[in-house]
């Protein structure tokens, strides 16, 4: 019976058959010690001289690396083995050899980042970056479970779309037919607003661009962000699903991703910190705060990375800073009804220097100051016709937001740049593989 190595601990005792490839192999005179993986997990097998025809013992014992073959033999516990069980072999059929002459590029030996990302399409192959992408897919079925049990309808919005959201300095062009441009989407909200108005609660999760020229270890040009927007919604809703969300994937990903985080060598005990209820200040606050601690921030300026970095040091959890000036946020956030300068938008800060995870807010409802807003910020007023559509029919407030997920793997598996959150990475300088 052919099983997945992830299963073998159910048959133990059982002769099967896995199916997978080389990862490693260690001779030691008369035995072998293939160490096979399935993309499941590893298993190392042993091959004795004497309990193999003559054929099948010289074939694995000069097996190039990354060959793939499917192996037959009896199960056995052994906790000193990766995983806690070992196969005796029994016989062994090579599916494809990989030739001397063109040997597996990725060796044990350390390589230059550069070098992994050129074969980014291999290295996806071993153990930590197969780590990383399944803590990057509990990630991402946590944040569909939670929606989808708290009342969301998942509603995708367009990817080519025909203006801005965040901004008109960070927009892909598209050449659409003939004789017209379109953007690469740089989020979903403005759809969304739409559909919220239709279902109450919907959220969209895909693929977003963003043409920024920064080259830091958390932007990427193409990222996959959630988010969610509500109907008859306020700021302070707005912080309460961010957090609740952060708080279910944490939960989710120390249940089910132990093993994963324990190959990248995450202190999860980072993580187990992080808990409800997030400490939350206003900007005003987070200004002085950075001051203090010798930033050349001034009031009425973004908060830069470093910034974010400084802010989050003094929490063990993620911590929301609401309350921007609006002059440096997007044109559609509600203004504070006391201090109209100032935007009713929340960042969620990461811990340990992860920076943004999320960004949102309240988002303006009056049709006027939002037509106004259009012109000031030199968006396209055709384009938003029918965005202000939504302020003309039955318009109330309503918020949402968007979380990065390449973020959200950065910080959960503890790594130093997002390139590694992502099966393959679009970064200002890497677009191949
Ligand atoms: O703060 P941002 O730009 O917010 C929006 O796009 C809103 N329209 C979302 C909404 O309210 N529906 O982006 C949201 C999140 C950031 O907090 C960050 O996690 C991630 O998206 N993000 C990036 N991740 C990787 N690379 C980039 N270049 C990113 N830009 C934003
Ligand atoms: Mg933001």
């Amino acid at each position: 019976m052919r099983i997945p190595i992830a299963e073998a601990g159910r048959h133990a005792g059982e002769t099967v058959e896995i199916a997978g490839w080389l990862y490693n192999l260690r001779r030691s005179g008369k035995i072998v010690f293939p160490l096979l993986r399935d993309g499941s997990g590893v298993l190392q097998c042993v091959a004795v001289k004497s309990a193999l025809p003559e054929e099948t013992f010289e074939t694995l014992k000069n097996l190039t690396q990354e060959s793939s073959l499917v192996v037959r033999g009896k199960l056995r516990a052994e906790q000193r083995a990766p995983g806690g069980y070992e196969m005796d072999v029994e016989s062994a059929e090579v599916v494809q050899r990989v030739a001397e002459d063109t040997p597996y590029p990725i060796t044990p030996k350390d390589h230059g980042i550069d070098f992994l990302m050129d074969h980014r399409h291999l290295w996806l192959r071993s153990r930590r970056q197969h780590a990383v992408l399944r803590v990057r897919h509990e990630i991402i079925r946590a944040i569909r479970d939670y929606f989808d049990s708290n009342g969301f309808t998942l509603v995708d919005t367009p990817i080519f779309t025909p203006a801005a959201c965040e901004g008109t300095t960070t927009l892909f062009p598209v050449q659409y037919f003939e004789d017209e441009t379109l953007y690469l989407t740089q989020s979903g909200q403005l759809y969304n607003e739409a559909t919220a108005m239709a279902f109450g609660k919907v959220y969209c999760f895909g693929p977003t661009f963003r043409a920024e020229k920064s080259k830091t270890r958390r932007h990427l040009t193409e990222f996959w962000m959630v988010e969610p927007e509500m109907a008859y919604a306020t700021l302070e809703d707005v912080k309460r699903v961010a957090e609740e969300l952060v708080v279910f994937i944490i939960g989710r990903v120390l249940e089910n991703r132990r093993p994963e985080l324990a190959v990248l060598e995450r202190d999860v005990s980072k993580l187990e910190a992080a808990k409800a209820p997030f400490p939350r200040i206003s900007y005003d606050q987070a200004v002085k705060i950075l001051q203090a601690k010798g930033s050349e921030i001034q009031w009425g300026g973004d908060l830069g990375g470093t910034d974010e970095t400084l802010l989050a040091e003094d929490y063990s959890s993620p911590v929301m800073v609401d309350r921007y000036p609006a002059q440096v946020k997007a044109f559609y956030f509600q203004p504070d009804a006391e201090r109209p300068e100032l935007a009713l938008g929340v960042d969620v800060l990461a811990p340990e220097g992860y920076g943004e995870l999320i960004g949102g807010g309240q988002r303006i409802h009056d049709y006027d100051l939002l037509v106004r807003r259009i012109r000031e910020h030199d968006l396209p007023p055709e384009a938003f016709n029918w965005y202000l559509d939504l302020r003309r029919y039955g318009s109330v407030p309503h918020g949402g937001f968007g979380m990065g997920v390449e973020r959200t793997v950065a910080w959960m598996c503890g790594l130093d740049h997002v390139r590694e959150t992502i099966a393959f990475p679009r970064m200002l300088y890497r677009t191949r593989p």
